[in-house]
């Protein structure tokens, strides 16, 4: 090969080896391989030479034109899967990194008591059964002792629903619970009812107008007072400790006889007296009695056969006592920063 073909040739594969990029290798191939490139300058001046001479740089012409073309393809190649190397390497997952936690809800504390609640009862045999909130007032009242125009009927500061024949009302307390199922069934009974319930009521730190009560029924012959304060009792217990005291004092619901309502000794202060207990040593439960022979006798049970016993708590109140919660109306309040509390409580 002549002087000045060694000398393009050198030249460009020297210039292709510097190539790094698309562009690069464009412009390579305009400046060499192009019409008005090096190589094409080249064979131009094929037609000053005479017939040998032609022929031979014809011959070194081609071969040479075929030698850059195969480096341009294996240039083009070899720039091609370094890009590929690269963006495979910018998307790879590093798995040594530390995965992200997921952000994972928790249950709201009033529906974590309620199953808490629940399944006290459930070791001590009770089934859990839930009922309408829009209720008859012939259950909410009437069918548990409660007759139109008794005065214990203003108690329970009732919202009534629109109707024209039949008396409505949202219900004021679990309560209609322990009508519609011992109509329901037959003795024996052992129900808990959770569930919420609805009051016309001023709202304040410690009353709401929408709360959530858990109703409790026992009926069967011979169930006696003292299943009432055994079973209450070893509730508390089991609920806000082994060392917990109870207390029952004499109250009034219309449909138990006799009424009582069960305290137990303050768990902040083990009935020394605090903010919490108002400084009585004592906070109130729930309402509880032996269920009234004229409510058995309206569902059909025989008063003379059968004896059984009620209760009825509040089960905002069971969480502001176990967790210390200063005001009723943050349950709905749909802050996530005082509901985000109880994703590591074991309710
Ligand atoms: C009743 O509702 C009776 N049905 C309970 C009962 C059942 C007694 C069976 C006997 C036998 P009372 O109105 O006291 O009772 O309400 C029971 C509980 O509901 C209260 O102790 C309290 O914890 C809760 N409660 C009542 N009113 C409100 C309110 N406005 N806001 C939050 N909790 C309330």
């Amino acid at each position: 090969m002549s002087g000045t073909l060694t000398t393009l040739q050198n030249d460009a594969l020297a210039t292709l080896e510097g190539v790094r990029d698309e562009a690069g290798l464009a412009d390579w191939h305009r400046d060499v391989l192009g019409r008005k490139g090096t190589l094409s300058a080249a064979m131009r001046e094929l037609g000053s030479l005479d017939e040998d001479a032609r022929r031979e740089r014809g011959r070194e012409l081609n071969a040479l034109k075929q030698q850059l073309e195969a480096a341009f393809e294996a240039r083009q190649d070899a720039i091609k899967a370094a890009a590929l190397n690269e963006r495979l390497r910018a998307e790879s997952i590093d798995v040594t990194l530390p995965g992200r936690e997921p952000f994972v809800g928790n249950l709201h504390p009033l529906t974590a008591m309620i199953r808490e609640v629940s399944d006290v009862f459930a070791h001590l045999g009770f089934q859990t059964v839930e009922g309408p909130e829009v209720e008859l007032a012939e259950y909410s009242f009437d069918m548990l002792n409660i007759p139109k125009d008794h005065p214990a009927r203003d108690v329970w500061d009732t919202i009534f629903i629109e109707s024209d024949n039949v008396e409505i009302t949202l219900r004021p307390h679990t309560s209609p619970m322990q009508i519609r199922t011992m109509m329901q069934q037959k003795p024996p009974v052992r129900v808990v009812v959770p569930g919420r319930t609805y009051r016309y009521e001023a709202q304040d730190a410690t009353h709401e107008w929408h709360f959530h009560q858990v109703e409790g029924l026992a009926v069967d012959r011979g169930i006696t007072m003292a299943d009432l304060k055994g079973t209450l009792a070893e509730f508390a217990r089991q609920m806000f400790g082994a060392e917990r005291k109870v207390r029952f004092r004499c109250d009034f619901f219309p449909f138990v006889e006799p009424g009582v309502d069960m305290s137990i000794d303050c768990p902040f202060c083990g009935g020394r007296g605090c903010r919490t207990c108002k400084n009585s040593g004592w906070i109130e439960l729930l309402g509880a009695g032996m269920v009234h022979p004229n409510v058995l006798s309206n569902v059909g049970y025989d008063p003379k056969v059968y004896s059984g016993w009620a209760f009825g708590m509040g089960v905002e109140r069971l969480v502001m006592l176990k967790y210390n919660v200063q005001d009723i109306r943050l349950f709905a309040a749909n802050d996530l920063r005082f509901l985000g509390q109880f994703a590591r409580a074991r309710l």
